[in-house]
C-alpha cells in the first residue's frame, strides 16, 4: 500500500520566519501521532531555514516551492538547489501550474529542473493539470499526457520512483471548485496507466499521485478515499494549522 503524502503548499502567503514558526507550533501537536502519512509544508524561502529549525525532530518535513537548475551563477533572483540542500531542505515542488502559467515555465524548464533535483537528492513534487477550457473541450487526457511524457522526459525506473506526481486540475487552484472524486480518480487512474506504460505496473502502483485544487476538510476524505488518489497538495486550507491537520487525518483514515 502507499504511503499518502500531504503537502501543505502556503504559495506566497506566509513568509516570515515568525509566522511560519507560529503555523508550525500549531501544526506539529496537531499531527504528532500520525505515522501513517507523510507530512511535507512548503513556506516561501524566507522561511525555509528557520522552518527547518523548528520541525527538527518531528514528523513534519519541510519543502522549497521552486528552485533553479543550475549551480550557481548570473541567475539574479533564482534559487539554486545546492542552497536548498545546504540548509537540508527535503522536498520542492517543481511544474505548479502558478510557475507554468504565471512565470512561463515550459515542460522542457520543468524537467531539467527535475534531472537536477533528483541528481543531488532532493524529493521532487511534480504538478500537472489542465486547464478548464482543455476540460471543457475534451482535451483534459492529452494534455496530461504530453506534460507527463515532456516533463518526465528521459526520467529512468529508478528516478520516477523517488518523484511525487501532483494532479491538480487548474480551473480547482484556488478557486473553491474541486474536481469530485470521480473526475480526479479517473485521471489519477489515467495517470498511473501512462506510468504503466512507460514503466511497468509494478513500478507505476509505487508512485504517489496527489490531488490539489481546493481540497479541504469538508471534501478531503472522499477525495483521498480513491483508490488511485495518494493523498493531497493544499493550498489555501494548508494556511491553518486545524484545516490542514484535517486533511492530513483524513490522509491517515483513508489508508486503516
Ligand atoms: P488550493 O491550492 O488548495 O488553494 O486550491 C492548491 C495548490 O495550488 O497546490
Amino acid at each position: 500500500m502507499r504511503k499518502p503524502i500531504i503537502g501543505g503548499n502556503w504559495k506566497m502567503n506566509r513568509g516570515a520566519p515568525a509566522e511560519a514558526k507560529e503555523m508550525l507550533e500549531k501544526l506539529i501537536p496537531l499531527v504528532k501521532d500520525i505515522e501513517n502519512v507523510d507530512v511535507v509544508v512548503c513556506p516561501p524561502f524566507t522561511a525555509l531555514t528557520a522552518s527547518i529549525e523548528f520541525v527538527k525532530g518531528t514528523n513534519v518535513k519541510i519543502g522549497a516551492q521552486n528552485m533553479y537548475f543550475e549551480d550557481t551563477g548570473a541567475f539574479t533572483g533564482e534559487i539554486s538547489p545546492l542552497f536548498l540542500r545546504a540548509i537540508e531542505c527535503e522536498y520542492v515542488i517543481l511544474g505548479h501550474s502558478e510557475r507554468r502559467n504565471i512565470f512561463k515555465e515550459s515542460d522542457d524548464l520543468i524537467n531539467k529542473k527535475l534531472k537536477k533535483a533528483l541528481s543531488i537528492g532532493l524529493k521532487p513534487i511534480v504538478a500537472i493539470g489542465e486547464h478548464l477550457e482543455e476540460r471543457e473541450s475534451g482535451k483534459t487526457k492529452d494534455v496530461i499526457q504530453r506534460q507527463m511524457d515532456e516533463t518526465f522526459k528521459d526520467i529512468s525506473k529508478e528516478e520516477i520512483l523517488k518523484i511525487v506526481i501532483a494532479y491538480e486540475p487548474i480551473w480547482a487552484i484556488g478557486t473553491g471548485k474541486t474536481a469530485t472524486p470521480e473526475q480526479a480518480e479517473e485521471i489519477h487512474a489515467f495517470i498511473r496507466e501512462l506510468l504503466t506504460q512507460r514503466y511497468d505496473k509494478e513500478t507505476a502502483d509505487l508512485i504517489r499521485i496527489q490531488y490539489g485544487g481546493s481540497i479541504k476538510p469538508s471534501n478531503a476524505n472522499d477525495l483521498l478515499k480513491q483508490k488511485n488518489i495518494d493523498g493531497g497538495l493544499v493550498g489555501g486550507a494548508s494556511l491553518q494549522a486545524n484545516s490542514l491537520s484535517e486533511v492530513i487525518n483524513a490522509a491517515s483514515k483513508s489508508v486503516q
